[in-house]
């Protein structure tokens, strides 16, 4: 077996050293199934590991997070072992049944998520690894990785940002008192740590608990905080429900869970403006962070985007996922950002029509007019090939 197929589909859970890769590509990811909608540009940054690169700011903003739990620790909580290395592709089961994830729910459809065959896919969600953690006995463990969901293309979404979970357990509560009231314990716990984390990140900050639903927790709560004038969700969090830890096998036990997003925290505490930057190689980005600090973002100068319109004529079950899927594709982070500027439904042949404006701009080059045309050339002659749309 090649080393990249050892990489990817290797499902050992120990922990491997965590290596930062400039662009690794990943061929096995494509395997020619029918259901298979990987693509290359998505290949491409499996395994690029970008929070486990030196002085990136996701890096940064994941140590914090592990030093906070260190200190727990050493002030006699149990250790939070860390895994920033396990492999992003796995299983429907892993990732969706054994969470109680509806059957019909969104984040299934191939729409919105990529699968390699219809029953392994890349994690859309790090919380993939909870019951085969919790099976291994492994009970209080953090993870941080790269997730992956078909999405939109602006300032704020890409698909592939990072992850971090959390998992904590509690056998030592005393198991004649009620389920309910141990539920209850493990719930105030879950609030102080979480409140403290961000402390630890932010600073002294308002802070507010919202109540949440995720199918795996009950309850499930959202923590926002006050932050330059806005309240903003930082993470997801609940009281691991009795039949995802029964799935592992784990009777009888409370515990908690929670997850979030490297990349919003990040955008906030270091003024990233562009999701994209945290992909750029361009020293003006990247020297500009070290290890252990956080400090605001200088945006270097802009070069100026380029505006093309494509029209068309919707094929039958054409999903706007798709579109973005090819734009990315094919112009990859010379894309700034695609919405519909038009939409109408012709009043005599019920024919639906839609208008995408596509903003191209490059972060760390100026584009010419000659290379968009061309690359819009492209992209208009691929949506016409796979989406079977018909260009107006
Ligand atoms: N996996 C959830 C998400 O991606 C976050 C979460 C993790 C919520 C753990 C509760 C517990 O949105």
């Amino acid at each position: 077996m090649s080393r990249g197929l050892t990489r990817v589909f290797g499902r050992s859970l120990a922990h491997r050293a965590c290596f930062a890769t400039q662009s690794t590509h990943f061929p096995e990811l494509i395997t020619g199934d029918p259901y298979n909608n990987v693509s290359e540009s998505i290949a491409a940054k499996v395994g690029v590991n970008l929070h486990c690169q030196p002085n990136h700011p996701l890096n940064i903003i994941k140590s914090k997070i592990v030093s906070y739990f260190d200190q727990l620790h050493a002030q006699g909580q149990p250790k939070m072992q860390v895994f920033d290395n396990l492999s992003p592709v796995t299983t429907t089961e892993n990732c969706f049944d054994q969470l109680l994830i509806a059957k019909d729910h969104v984040s299934r459809k191939a729409t919105d998520t990529y699968y390699l065959n219809p029953t392994t896919l890349l994690r859309t969600h790090t919380s993939c690894h909870q019951v085969p953690m919790l099976s291994k006995g492994i009970k209080n463990f953090l993870v941080a990785g790269d997730v992956y969901r078909r999405d939109e293309i602006d300032a704020s979404h890409y698909p592939v940002f990072h992850q971090m979970e959390g998992v904590r357990f509690f056998p030592e509560l005393d198991a004649t008192l009620p389920y309910e009231e141990r539920v209850e314990i493990v719930k105030e716990h879950l609030k102080a740590t979480l409140e403290g984390m961000v402390e630890s990140i932010f600073g002294k900050v308002e802070m507010r608990w919202v109540e949440a639903y995720f199918p795996f927790t009950e309850p499930s709560l959202e923590l926002e905080i006050f932050f330059e004038g806005e309240w903003l969700e930082v993470l997801g969090c609940g009281v691991t429900r009795r039949e995802i830890a029964e799935n592992a096998n784990v009777i009888n036990e409370v515990g908690w869970a929670f997850g979030l997003g490297l990349e919003r925290l990040s955008m906030v505490l270091f003024d990233i403006p562009d999701i994209r930057l945290f992909w750029s190689q361009d020293p003006r980005f990247l020297t500009q962070f070290q290890d252990g600090v956080i400090t605001k973002f200088k945006p270097y100068s802009k070069y100026p985007p380029c505006y093309k319109d494509v029209s068309f004529w919707l094929s039958k079950d054409f999903h706007e996922n798709n579109l973005y899927e090819i734009v990315r594709d094919i112009a990859g982070d010379m894309v700034e950002k695609v919405e519909i500027v038009d939409a109408f439904v012709h009043p005599k042949t019920n024919r639906e029509s839609k208008c995408f404006r596509i903003t191209y701009r490059h972060h760390d080059r100026n584009l010419t007019n000659e290379e968009v045309d061309a690359i819009q050339l492209v992209v208009r002659e691929s949506l016409v090939a796979n989406l079977g749309i018909e260009l107006r």
